[in-house]
């Protein structure tokens, strides 16, 4: 429809509003509530403009102008919020009129009322629209001399988030936030106005996208407790990467200053993240700046590890490979390593004529979908079966399902980028519960919002899926599948039916599905009958591009687990086998190990080499998500020391071996990505490319699968990363430690209170953890997170190991 937007005449679709149409002229109107992925609600009242339309007599026909001849404007009677104001046909939107700038210049007065103007000790100092709107907009003079409201400046909202009271606008966007988005109702506005306060009511913001508010609050309202007063928005070098944490990619800022990361910020990518981030991608970069880093190669002579130059740790490697057969050799690389490294490491093995090669944590099952569904399409999907618990494992696909709860479908792009406000959302939408189903053998925080809620037996996930599939294909079910469903037939029949007459059903198999072949294998088949499109989580952010990319062994028994048992020589990647006492005894026999790690793990002390390695922050190149998007992944101006990725090992190596090798370096991996992948990785635009035609999935092994049931405890999928938690101060305060889950009846038989922090042998590793009492999780069953070197699945604690290091004094909520 044709909308004139200060005698600009612009054609616009219908629906949308008139802040956006300004937008879309190429002007400018402030705003501050408003937010592209929230529903607008003209709060702040700082985007009023001048609107008028033409209207129709009551034969239908316009109105004209007697002078002009043309539709007559009738100008509404008060300025308009431009936020919550739809376009017409023929409607004129005027932002330049001396009355819009007396509005503008009131409303920053108004706002500032109570502001305590404290910019130059604000951390939202120079990226503040509050800022910003008072310098384009206001007078530059206030005009008010009595005191302003004083409120608490330090309010620890939880672990991650401190609140200043006294800065707070009240544009509502952070209580908007967490209903809208997560669903997780934890912050409001209490009194009135202007004693009008945000908080909580229990405390503490049990939410895991809560550090979103600190991205989104237009003030330094909601601060990013870890990264408090580290330094101001101005000495930052930002850079714009991929998250690492989990395997759906989402867009974030890296924010370095010093050499140091201060803080992770979410960055839009409309089909991936939108602009919302997880609190594990967001607070889990802290033990980058541990000051434990390996900085520096080790060689182990005369029994001890000693510094030594890349030359020297690569010659050192070079001539103990000399005397070992190729084939002796393992390489073994962690699945968060890049596509890019993930060629330089086929080099190596190549070089070295080996097929024990593989990436770990890889679940027995592909990562790689027959029928896949994109992130859009599970955020448009009419029915949805999610299998696990993805808030924890990768928590964007819960968002992404709650967007479909809503019915509302992305807005479309618009020059300007996503519409400020789409004003389709509303607050307190109703959500569509019934289409969504969870499953997962105990009760996971996905299920608050689902139709159907479904706990299944431990490790019966192959069980769980032949049954339904039988339900599907209209047999008649046993006694034993009907026990595996989890729930009663006529549930089951009604979960079949809307998968099967979904226009756009997605079946989500999260870590439980794809650990065991049998499972991932019965899951793929019912997908398959019911007619449905699938998405697997892999484990880590580049599970999908090393399997695409064939970072595999050649053989089953050349796998990672393998080759700990089999291989003479061992090349390690950020993995750390050894907290297994049984794997570390096999590794001391070894005749040559080299650890490429970046602290000193139980495996590295066990090393004849240590080279240092890069975090996921301070490397460049690309991953492929679960939809099969390929990621830029950008390294941050992070000091170092002398840590290198893969493709530094590699160039080392090369040079000590007497050749120079393919993945050498980042762009001599791409040369060999180009030819495989028929694209320009160095050009690859922020927010990805999914190729058209999908390339051939590498001929896959599978690794040795876990036990389908008989085991005590289950390792679980966890946001916060176990292997970094100690070394990650404010997530670890947060999500209260590695926990060991645990039903009250099982706690009381092993007198353990809520809070105990215990040590046991849990599937062969020891493990630290915090006890944590709940009835989320089944009688006879505990949980514990996932570590790289313990994916996810059934497994055996050692009951008699347990030992109670220390009983906080907490008493179980
Ligand atoms: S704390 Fe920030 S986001 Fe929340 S209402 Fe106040 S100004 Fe808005
Ligand atoms: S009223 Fe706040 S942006 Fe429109």
């Amino acid at each position: 429809m044709k909308v004139v937007v200060n005698d600009v005449e612009l054609e616009l679709a219908p629906g949308t509003s008139a802040i956006d149409a300004v937008f879309a002229a190429g002007d400018d109107v402030p705003y501050f509530c408003s937010q592209e992925y929230m529903s607008p609600i003209g709060a702040c009242r700082m985007c009023l403009a001048r609107v008028g339309s033409p209207r129709k007599d009551r034969d239908g026909n316009w109105i004209l102008d007697e002078e002009t001849g043309e539709p007559k404007i009738f100008w509404f009677p008060n300025l308009m919020a431009t936020c919550t104001t739809q376009v017409s046909e023929g409607m004129v939107i005027d932002t330049e009129s001396e009355a819009v700038k007396n509005a503008q210049n009131g409303m920053v007065e108004f706002t500032l009322i109570n502001h305590p103007l404290d910019c130059p000790v604000c951390d939202k100092g120079g990226a503040c629209e509050l800022q910003d709107r008072s310098y384009e907009y206001g007078d530059g003079l206030s005009r008010f001399e009595f005191d302003k409201r004083h409120s608490e400046k330090h309010h620890e909202l939880s672990e991650l988030i401190t609140l200043d009271r006294e800065r707070c606008i009240h544009c509502k966007r952070c209580v908007r936030f967490f209903e809208e988005v997560p669903g997780d109702e934890v912050l409001d506005f209490i009194e009135r106005s202007s004693h009008t306060f945000i908080g909580t009511m229990e405390g503490g913001l049990p939410s895991n996208f809560s550090g979103n508010i600190a991205d989104i609050c237009p003030v330094g309202a909601l601060l990013d407790a870890s990264s408090r007063f580290r330094g101001r928005n101005w000495e930052y070098d930002h850079t714009r990467s991929t998250g690492m944490d989990d395997a759906t990619g989402s867009a974030v800022i890296v924010d370095a200053r010093t050499g140091r990361i201060e803080r992770i910020k979410a960055a839009l990518n409309p089909d991936v993240n939108k602009t919302w981030i997880d609190d594990g991608t967001r607070f889990g970069h802290e033990y980058v700046d541990s000051p434990d880093r390996l900085t520096t190669p080790l060689v182990r002579r005369s029994g001890e590890l000693q510094p030594a130059t890349w030359p020297e740790a690569a010659a050192f490697i070079a001539e103990r490979l000399a005397g070992l057969g190729g084939k002796d050799v393992g390489l073994a690389i962690r699945a968060d390593s890049t596509l890019e490294e993930g060629v330089a490491a086929q080099a190596l093995a190549e070089k070295l004529g080996t097929g024990q090669i593989d990436h770990a944590p890889r679940p027995a099952a592909s990562v790689i979908a027959n029928r896949p569904a994109t992130l859009t399409e599970l955020a448009t999907a009419d029915a949805i079966l999610v299998l696990g618990d993805v808030t924890e494992e990768a928590g964007i696909i819960d968002l992404r399902i709650k967007d479909a709860l809503k019915g509302v479908t992305p807005p479309a792009m618009m020059a300007h980028g996503v519409p400020i406000a789409d004003l389709r959302l509303k607050e307190r939408m109703p959500r569509n519960a019934s289409i969504l189903t969870v499953a997962a053998p105990y009760r996971v925080d996905l299920m608050r919002h689902a139709g159907t809620a479904i706990t299944y037996p431990v490790g019966g996930e192959a069980a769980f899926f032949a049954a339904l599939t039988a339900v599907a294909e209209g047999e008649e079910l046993s006694a034993e599948q009907s026990a595996a469903l989890g729930t009663d037939i006529g549930t089951a029949k009604q979960l079949v039916k809307r998968l099967q007459d979904g226009k756009n059903a997605v079946v989500v198999l999260g870590g439980f599905a794809l650990a065991r072949r049998d499972a991932a294998d019965a899951a793929r088949a019912f997908v398959k009958a019911v007619g449905a499109k699938e998405m697997p989580v892999g484990p880590m952010a580049n599970s999908y591009g090393l399997e695409l990319l064939g970072v595999l062994p050649s053989h089953e028994r050349y796998s990672y687990e393998g080759m700990l048992e089999g291989a003479r020589a061992l090349v390690l990647s950020n993995l750390d086998p050894a907290k297994d006492p049984d794997v570390a005894a096999k590794l001391k026999d070894l005749e040559l190990l080299v650890v490429h790690d970046m602290f000193m793990t139980e495996t590295a002390l066990l090393a004849d080499v240590v080279l240092p390695a890069r975090s996921v922050y301070e490397r460049d190149g690309t991953v492929v998500n679960l939809e099969g998007r390929f990621l830029p992944v950008r390294a941050a101006p992070v000091e170092a020391g002398n840590a290198e990725d893969l493709t530094g090992v590699v160039r080392y190596l090369g040079e000590a071996l007497g050749e120079r090798m393919e993945g050498r370096s980042v762009r001599s991996a791409r040369r060999v990505l180009k030819k495989r992948f028929d694209m320009d990785l160095a050009e690859l635009a922020d927010y990805g490319t999914m190729p058209k035609a999908r390339s051939r999935a590498a001929q896959r092994t599978s690794p040795r699968e876990a036990p389908a049931t008989g085991g005590n405890l289950l390792i679980v999928p966890s946001m916060a990363r176990a292997e970094y938690l100690s070394r990650n101060p404010h997530l670890n305060a947060a999500v209260g430690g590695p926990k060991l889950r645990m039903n009250p009846a099982d706690a009381a038989q092993q007198g353990l209170m809520d809070g105990a922090e215990v040590r046991l042998r849990a599937g062969g590793i020891w493990r630290d953890a915090v006890v944590h009492v709940t009835n989320n999780v089944p009688s006879g069953l505990m949980t514990l997170p996932t570590l790289p070197e313990q994916a996810v699945g059934v497994t055996q604690a050692d009951l008699g190991s347990l030992v109670v290091n220390q009983v906080r004094l907490e008493v179980a909520s």
